[in-house]
C-alpha cells in the first residue's frame, strides 16, 4: 500500500451525526446483558482472562490450563491444554433438557412445500448416521479437509456437524459460487471428498448444482488435486434432479449409501481446543483466495459468547439469521453460535422476495421469529420490492441484526421503523471472514443505537484507528485504518498454507517488534477504512484494499481481473465498484483489446461469461466497457480510481501525472453519455460512499 492512499483516507470528521435510538424497554427487561457491570468485567484490566466467560458457555472434556498463549506471535493460542468436540457442543449436551425442541426450522422455496422441523434428536441422529458414513465409507479422519459446496439445505449443517464430529475440518463454499471456484478450493485446502447435492430451489427453478461438481473436479485437476469421493445428497430422495450423469465408483447419492448407517452412534472425538475446525475462504488483494482457519475452542467460545450476549439469544427465542450458511455468519450465527446456545435458528432455501414481496414476513409471522439478522443488501431489497409489505404481517421481533457492508442511514430507518415496527433493538455488526465473531456492535440492551454507526468495540475487543504511520488518529478527529489492538478468541489460526501471508497481509504493517511476545506489539490490521466519532462509536467506511464488496460478499478485483484476462480477445483489464442501489457496489469491468480485436457485444457477453464461469453469478459485472487504452502511471500500473471516478460520476481526480492522460477524457465521454441514456446514472452519493470511491485502487 502507498503512501498516496493515507493521506486521502485521513479525511476530517465533517459528516452529520445520526441521532441516538435508546434500546426499547420491552427488550432491556429480558436482555442476556442488562447489568452494566459486564463493561467492567470485559475491561483491557481484565484481558485475556475476561473470555473464561465465554469459554465456560460451553461443555470441556478437559478444561485449559492457559487463557492465551503469546509465545509465537501472531500465531494465538486460546484456551490451551483445553478438549472438547464442537458437534458435542452444539448437539448431544442439549439431549437431556431439549431433546424435542427444534434446533433447525428450514423452510423450502417452493411454498407449497412443507416446513421442517429438526429437533435436536433428530439432528443428533443425522449428524451421527452422516459421520459413520464420513468415517467409514470415506475413511475421513481427524484433521483431514473435506469440501462442502452446498446451498441452503439442512445437509448442510448436519454435514458440518458430522465433519465436526470427527475434527475432520470443513470447507464449505458457498452454493452460489462457480464449479471452478470451488474446485480452487478443493485443491487448495487438499480435500478429497466433495459433498455437494443434485439441485435446488432458487427463484421459482429447481437449479442443477450437480453439474457444478465436474467443474470443481476438473479445476481442481487442473491443481493437481484428485477427488476421490463424490457424495450427492438428493434434494427430493430417491429422485435424481440433475442432468449431469453420476460416475461409477466416484460419485454415491447419500440416501442410498446412508441406508447402511441407520441408527448408527459416533463417539464425539474429543478435540484439543487449537485444532482448526473449519476452513472458509474469502477474496484478498491476490488472485488467490485466502483460506481462514478457524479453531475449535477459541472460536466456538467467541461464537457462543457473542451469540448470547449481542444476538440475545435464549433458548426459547426463534431465530433468524438470514444469510448463507456459504458466509461465515452463516457458519457463526446459523450454525456454531445459535446451537451452542440450544437456540431454534430458521433456515430458509431461497429468494426473499420469492414468490413476491412479503414472503420474508410471512416466514417471520408464521414461526414466530423474534431475532431477525440479514444484510443490508437484503433490506434494501426488501424496501424496493415491498415497502408496505412489513406491516400487512403480525410478527414481533425484539431484535434485528445488520451485517456485511455499510448501512445508509436511511436504509436503518426503514429497517427500524417498517420491520421492526418500533419495536425492535438494532445491532449493526461489523466483523470479517477472518475473525469468528462481530468486533463493532452496540450492546443492545446498554448501548443506544445509531445508523450508519456499528458502535464501539464488542466486549473484549479494544479497536484503534491508526494512521498509515501507526499513530493513532484521535477519536472525533479524521479516518484512518481500523485496527485492533489485542488478540480475541475468534480471530482465525492462519491462512491454510500460507502462514508468511497471514503474517504479512495482517501484522506485518502495524508490528512495533518482531521479536516480541507481547500481543500489545502485534495489533490487527482489519483492512477497512474507517472513522471513530467522539462518542467512541465507529462508522466503517469500506475496505482500503482491492476488495469490491458486492451485496456484502467480498470479490477480489484481483480474481475479477484474472478471470477477465481469461478472453482470448482482452489485453488488459480492470475491475472496479459502482455505487448500486441494491446491492450496495455491483461491479464493472473496463477491458482493452489485443490489437486487431474490434469493440463488439460478443466480447463484453465473454467476459461476463467468464466472470460468471470462474467466480459464479454474484460476480457478473454490470457493464463491460470497451475502451481504446487504460488510463495509466507512467510506470504503466492502471489508475483504478480513475475508472472507478468515471463509472459513479464522482470525477477523475488529478490526472496530470498519467502517461496518457488524453485517454481518459475519452473513457469518461464514451461511458457517461452511454449510461446517460441508458438511464443508469447515480443518486446523490453520501459522504462515506464518496471517500471510498476516491480512495478506491490506491492500494497498488
Ligand atoms: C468486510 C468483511 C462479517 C460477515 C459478512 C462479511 C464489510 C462487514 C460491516 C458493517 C460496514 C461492514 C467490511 C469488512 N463489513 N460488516 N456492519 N458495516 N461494513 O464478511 O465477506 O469477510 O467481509 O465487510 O468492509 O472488512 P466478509
Amino acid at each position: 500500500m502507498s503512501e498516496t492512499q493515507v493521506s486521502e483516507a485521513e479525511i476530517a470528521v465533517h459528516w452529520r451525526e445520526e441521532e441516538y435510538f435508546p434500546p426499547p424497554a420491552s427488550f432491556i427487561g429480558q436482555a442476556n446483558a442488562s447489568d452494566p457491570a459486564i463493561f467492567d468485567r470485559f475491561a483491557e484490566k481484565n484481558f485475556p482472562e475476561c473470555f473464561k466467560e465465554y469459554a465456560d458457555l460451553l461443555t470441556w472434556d478437559k478444561y485449559w490450563h492457559t487463557t492465551l498463549d503469546t509465545s509465537n506471535p501472531p500465531f494465538w493460542k486460546w484456551f490451551v491444554g483445553g478438549k472438547l468436540n464442537a458437534s458435542y457442543n452444539c448437539v448431544d449436551r442439549h439431549l437431556a433438557k431439549y431433546r424435542n425442541k427444534a434446533a433447525f426450522i428450514w423452510v423450502p422455496e417452493p411454498e407449497s412445500a412443507q416446513t421442517l422441523v429438526i429437533t435436536y434428536q433428530e439432528l443428533y441422529v443425522r449428524v451421527n448416521e452422516f459421520a459413520a458414513l464420513l468415517r467409514d465409507f470415506c475413511g475421513l479422519k481427524a484433521g483431514d479437509r473435506v469440501t462442502l459446496h452446498m446451498p441452503m439445505v439442512p445437509e448442510l449443517p448436519i454435514a458440518m456437524l458430522a465433519c465436526a464430529r470427527l475434527g475432520v475440518i470443513h470447507n464449505q463454499v458457498f452454493g452460489g459460487f462457480s464449479g471452478t471456484a470451488c474446485g480452487d478450493r478443493i485443491a487448495d485446502s487438499g480435500s478429497n471428498v466433495l459433498i455437494t447435492i443434485d439441485a435446488y430451489y432458487r427463484n421459482g427453478d429447481l437449479l442443477d448444482h450437480k453439474a457444478k461438481a465436474e467443474d470443481a473436479i476438473a479445476a481442481a485437476k487442473k491443481n493437481g488435486a484428485k477427488v476421490e469421493k463424490v457424495l450427492v445428497w438428493r434434494r427430493h430422495p430417491g429422485t435424481y434432479s440433475s442432468k449431469t450423469p453420476m460416475v461409477k465408483g466416484r460419485d454415491f447419492f447419500v440416501d442410498e449409501v446412508l441406508a447402511d448407517y441407520r441408527g448408527k452412534i459416533v463417539e464425539p472425538v474429543s478435540m484439543p481446543a487449537e485444532a482448526p475446525l473449519f476452513l472458509m475462504y474469502t477474496s484478498g488483494t491476490t488472485a488467490r483466495p485466502k483460506g481462514c482457519q478457524h479453531s475449535t475452542g477459541g472460536y466456538l467460545s467467541y461464537v457462543a459468547g457473542t451469540s448470547k450476549y449481542y444476538q440475545d439469544i435464549h433458548p426459547e427465542d426463534t431465530y433468524w439469521c438470514f444469510a448463507d450458511i456459504g458466509w461465515i455468519t452463516g457458519h457463526s450465527y446459523i450454525v456454531y453460535g445459535p446451537l451452542a446456545l440450544a437456540a431454534t435458528s430458521v433456515m430458509y432455501e431461497g429468494v426473499p422476495t420469492y414468490p413476491d414481496a412479503g414472503r420474508t414476513w410471512r416466514i417471520a409471522e408464521r414461526l414466530g421469529v423474534n431475532i431477525f439478522h440479514t444484510a443490508p443488501t437484503t433490506i434494501r431489497m426488501l424496501r424496493k420490492l415491498g415497502p408496505d409489505e412489513p406491516k400487512k404481517y403480525n410478527y414481533h421481533f425484539k431484535h434485528m441484526t445488520t451485517v456485511g457492508e455499510p448501512i445508509e442511514p436511511d436504509v436503518w430507518r426503514w429497517y427500524y421503523h417498517s420491520v421492526g415496527k418500533d419495536e425492535a433493538v438494532i445491532v449493526d455488526t461489523w466483523w470479517q471472514t477472518e475473525n469468528g465473531g462481530f468486533l463493532g456492535s452496540t450492546l443492545p440492551a446498554l448501548q443506544a443505537m445509531k445508523p450508519g454507526s456499528c458502535g464501539p468495540g464488542v466486549l473484549g475487543i479494544y479497536p484503534v484507528i491508526n494512521d498509515e504511520k501507526g499513530k493513532p488518529v484521535p477519536a472525533g478527529s479524521r479516518a484512518g485504518n481500523i485496527c485492533i489492538r489485542n488478540p480475541w478468541p475468534g480471530i482465525f489460526q492462519t491462512i491454510y498454507g500460507a502462514p508468511e501471508r497471514f503474517v504479512q497481509i495482517y501484522y506485518e504493517k502495524y508490528c512495533k517488534d518482531k521479536n516480541s511476545k507481547d500481543w500489545h506489539d502485534w495489533p490487527y490490521f482489519a483492512g477497512d477504512g474507517a472513522l471513530q466519532a467522539e462518542d467512541g462509536y465507529f462508522r466503517i467506511i469500506g475496505r482500503v484494499d482491492d476488495v469490491i464488496n458486492v451485496a456484502g460478499h467480498r470479490l477480489g478485483t484481483k480474481e475479477l481481473e484474472s478471470a477477465t484476462m481469461t478472453v482470448e480477445e482482452i489485453a488488459e483489464a480492470a475491475a472496479v465498484p459502482v455505487i448500486d442501489e441494491l446491492r450496495g457496489r455491483a461491479v464493472e469491468i473496463y477491458v482493452a483489446l489485443k490489437p486487431g480485436y474490434k469493440p463488439s457485444k460478443e466480447i463484453e457477453a465473454k467476459v461476463a461469461a467468464a466472470i460468471e464461469n470462474l467466480i459464479g453469478k454474484i460476480a457478473r459485472p454490470k457493464n463491460v466497457w470497451i475502451v481504446p487504452d487504460m488510463p495509466k502511471t507512467r510506470s504503466g500500473k492502471i489508475m483504478r480510481r480513475v475508472i472507478a471516478g468515471i463509472s459513479n460520476f464522482t470525477g477523475t481526480g488529478d490526472i496530470t501525472t498519467l502517461a496518457n492522460p488524453e485517454v481518459v477524457e475519452v473513457i469518461q465521454h464514451h461511458v457517461q453519455a452511454e449510461k446517460v441514456e441508458r438511464g443508469d446514472t447515480p443518486r446523490k452519493l453520501t459522504e462515506q460512499e464518496l471517500e471510498e470511491i476516491k480512495a478506491f485502487g490506491h492500494a497498488e
